[in-house]
């Protein structure tokens, strides 16, 4: 807090009159502006729409100004102020919406720069602020607590619950400590120390069957209305047939993206491949076989939900995911956000070059998987050199895959797969794609139920002869995603 003081100091330093906090901490917020009125000797009022202006820092509560209320009558008096004092207005943001007197107002205080004129401190969860004082506006952003912070909000909690508890010591060991003191970065104080409280409390131990309750509650403190959503499903790579490529790539990778830091972070990678190819499952296994939490990015509700405020949300989410990492970041069929032409006003450029900027120069483990069934509108920008650090094609599965997906897909379903002949079945579904193995074997067990029989080897043959796999209807397709992916890509089989 004491660097967020000093550096909030050098804000207001520079003049600016105006200035933009967003956070959810607004304790923690007040308390550091306190700091600084203290430390400056400046008096500090602060406004809310339901207690209007009232000086902080008395013991006695002063009692409530009613015609303060007003946002109008609040700035008017703000503005004749002679004094420095520092205004803070705690969720002042929805009447700044198409209010021009208050604009105006806020406009005038933010110009009158001279030394001894008050400064007006804007607090909320989120603001945007009008573009007639954005450019008088100074953002400024409470820092978050650094690891040693959280170990010690972990460790008071700890000692908090003892206390409460006959002096009973809070069970843990090391490396789950330091794994739940990785996870609370990126929260604030209060939430972390909330966090903290939750995981001990239950049975005063911290361990390891707390690390996923506490993953999904610090996403939901995050959240951000479902554009970014926190995946539970993930899968294993025992799972996934073929891919035997994309398998060992990954592998050679694991230990230094877990690692976390360095300049050769691994940063992403794209598969483009046959619809049913087993894309979006091998996103989900990557989670799984690293072991992180995997975000999903979810284009459809960036476009949607937030008309007019897309790109800003996809900063939003960028950084929350940065917030959660290490992670996992999946975008699944990209081709459907970021083709051009789909969205108008050149939204879906910008969001491109959102994007674009921040797989630059991101700095955290945040690992990007990107899915694509359709090639053909895919952005230029996105395949040149660099963007990933490679792009795998999934093409159909060769006879020995299918053998394999047959067999996953049986012993899935319970089905003793050594009493199938795989080569045969693997044999008769060429053409085949993984998600149609998968088909076959459901649509088998449902027959088989339906006669009350066991799943048998004749019935699963039926069932595939009985099905005309995608590849063939749509043969001319794969011929040019093939033909497009040679040379551009790395075979992911
Ligand atoms: N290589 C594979 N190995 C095992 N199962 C597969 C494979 N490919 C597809 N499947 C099955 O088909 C389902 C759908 O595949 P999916 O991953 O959604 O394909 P895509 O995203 O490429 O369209 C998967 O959930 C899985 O059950
Ligand atoms: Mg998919």
């Amino acid at each position: 807090m004491k660097n967020d003081i000093h550096d909030l100091g050098l804000v207001l330093d520079s003049k600016s009159k105006l200035l933009l906090i967003e956070s959810w901490d607004e304790p923690r917020v007040l308390e550091t502006l306190t700091g600084l009125a203290v430390k400056r000797g400046l008096a500090l009022q602060m406004w809310s729409v339901t207690e209007g202006l009232r000086r902080l820092g008395f013991a006695v509560e002063a009692p409530v100004d009613s015609e303060t209320l007003e946002p109008e009558t609040a700035l008017r008096l703000i503005k004749a102020d002679p004094l420095p004092t520092l205004y803070v207005m705690c969720d002042l943001h929805p009447f700044l919406d198409d209010n021009p007197k208050l604009v105006r107002l806020l406009k005038e205080i933010a110009m009158n720069e001279l030394p001894g004129k008050p400064t007006v401190v804007l607090v909320s969860h989120a603001c945007k602020l009008p573009v007639e004082v954005q450019r008088y506006a100074s953002r400024f952003q409470l820092s978050l607590p650094s690891e040693n912070e959280l170990m010690s909000i972990v460790r008071d909690e700890a000692t908090a619950w003892s206390a409460r508890n006959r002096n009973a010591r809070v069970r843990t060991d090391n490396r789950t400590l330091q794994q739940v003191v990785k996870n609370l970065r990126g929260l604030s104080h209060a939430e972390s120390r909330t966090l903290a409280r939750n995981v001990i409390c239950n049975d005063g131990a911290i361990t390891q069957e707390d690390l996923p309750e506490l993953n999904k509650t610090k996403f939901q403190l995050l959240d951000l209305d479902g554009v970014l959503s926190f995946e539970y499903d993930t899968a294993r790579f025992a799972e996934v047939g073929g891919l035997a490529n994309l398998k060992r790539w990954l592998g050679e990778r694991q230990g230094i993206f877990l690692e976390g830091k360095g300049v050769d972070l691994p940063k992403g990678v794209l598969l483009v491949g046959v619809q049913g190819g087993g894309k979006s499952l091998a996103a989900k296994a990557i989670a799984g076989l690293w072991g992180l939490p995997l975000l999903r990015l979810d284009f459809a509700c960036l476009y949607n939900k937030f008309f007019g405020e897309t790109e800003r949300n996809l900063r939003e989410a960028l950084k929350l995911a940065e917030q959660m990492s290490p992670c996992v970041l999946w975008m699944d069929e990209i081709e459907k956000g970021l083709a051009s032409g789909d969205h108008d006003d050149g939204v879906s450029q910008r969001v491109l070059g959102t994007l674009l900027t921040w797989m630059a120069e991101r700095k955290s483990p945040v690992f990007m998987v990107a899915t694509a069934n359709v090639i053909s509108r895919l952005p230029p920008e996105l395949m040149r050199k660099g963007r990933f650090d490679e792009l795998f094609f999934i093409d159909l599965p060769d006879a020995t895959v299918r053998a394999e997906i047959f067999r996953i897909h049986l012993l899935r379903r319970d089905l003793d797969a050594g009493a199938f002949d795989l080569p045969q079945l693997a044999a008769v579904s060429d053409g085949f794609s993984g998600a149609e193995i998968e088909q076959a074997v459901v649509s088998a067990l449902y027959a088989a139920q339906a006669q009350q029989v066991a799943v048998s080897q004749a019935v699963l043959v039926q069932n595939i002869q009985s099905t005309a796999p995608l590849s063939v209807v749509m043969a001319e397709d794969l011929a040019a995603l093939r033909a497009w992916a040679n040379g551009r890509t790395v075979s992911a089989g």
